[in-house]
């Protein structure tokens, strides 16, 4: 049976991808700080769906101990699947250096640091797949979250150019354009607007199986970014957005 690979996999988001991936007979490195928390989550998916789950730490941040964390892993996963991500609060992270880095360091240098080294084996083996969780907010800086938001644009572009470079070797690569998901309950949003985590997570499956290469879900953002996207800049920067 093959392994995928979850990083950052202690969120509602992940917890649901980890679900459809068991359900789907793939075992589970679940990985993330602190990831003995989520245990009893990994013993449920092993015994329910006859699979094989390990928990391994990990922080995204730690650059200089993802190669070993990669060297350790036996067997090595066919498909990785990052989830990491930081949401800044916009107006405390425009007067602190520290926000802004770790947006950079969760959102974008972390994800990377760790995915070359990830890319440079699929290369390789010729086989497997990358799926990166970005955001509608890297697709135009908007005033409410743009030190997010440029993170997560970084992110996206990364994502294009690992998947013009990987197509050569076999391995594909997703990027995943959420809008709003609810995985904060505290947080009121559009219900029209906003994708339950297990449907993101049967998204995320399906467009992987079918090697799409980007995918908007809810699938409306893709017209709603669109919209977004062609609005002139002399009107954009006047909009209270
Ligand atoms: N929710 C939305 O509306 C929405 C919209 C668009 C895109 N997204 C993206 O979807 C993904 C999941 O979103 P979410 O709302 O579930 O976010 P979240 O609750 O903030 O989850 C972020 C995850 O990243 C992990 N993480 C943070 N720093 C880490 C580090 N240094 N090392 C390892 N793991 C680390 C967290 O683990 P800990 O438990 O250790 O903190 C957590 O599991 C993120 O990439 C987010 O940017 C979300």
């Amino acid at each position: 049976m093959k392994y995928i690979l979850i990083i950052g996999a202690k969120n509602i988001l992940a917890k649901e991808i980890a679900k459809v991936y068991a359900m789907n007979g793939y075992n589970i490195y679940l990985c993330g700080r602190k990831i003995n928390e989520i245990e009893q989550f990994a013993k449920i998916l092993q015994s329910e769906y006859k699979i094989i789950t390990e928990l391994r730490e990990l922080d995204i941040e730690k650059f200089d101990t993802h190669q070993s964390f990669y060297s350790s892993l036996d067997p090595k996963p066919f498909g990785f699947i990052n989830v990491t991500g930081f949401y800044p609060d916009q107006k405390n992270a425009e007067k602190s250096q520290d926000d802004v880095s770790k947006s950079i360091n969760i959102n974008y240098s972390g994800p990377v640091s760790l995915l070359n080294i990830v890319a440079n084996d699929l290369e390789i083996r010729r086989e497997g797949f990358i799926v990166g969780i970005s955001s509608v907010s890297g697709e135009r800086g908007r005033m409410k979250n743009y030190i997010y938001g440029s993170a997560k644009s970084a992110f996206t572009t990364y994502l294009s150019g690992l998947r013009n470079r990987l197509s050569k070797s076999n391995t594909h690569v997703l990027t995943v354009i959420p809008g709003y998901i609810n995985t904060n309950k505290n947080i009121e949003r559009p219900k029209l607007l906003t994708a339950r985590p297990a449907d993101v997570a049967k998204d995320i499956f399906n467009a992987q199986k079918s090697n799409k290469n980007i995918i908007y879900t809810k699938w409306v953002w893709r017209y709603i970014m669109l919209v977004i996207r062609i609005i002139p800049e002399f009107i954009f920067k006047k909009l209270n957005i």
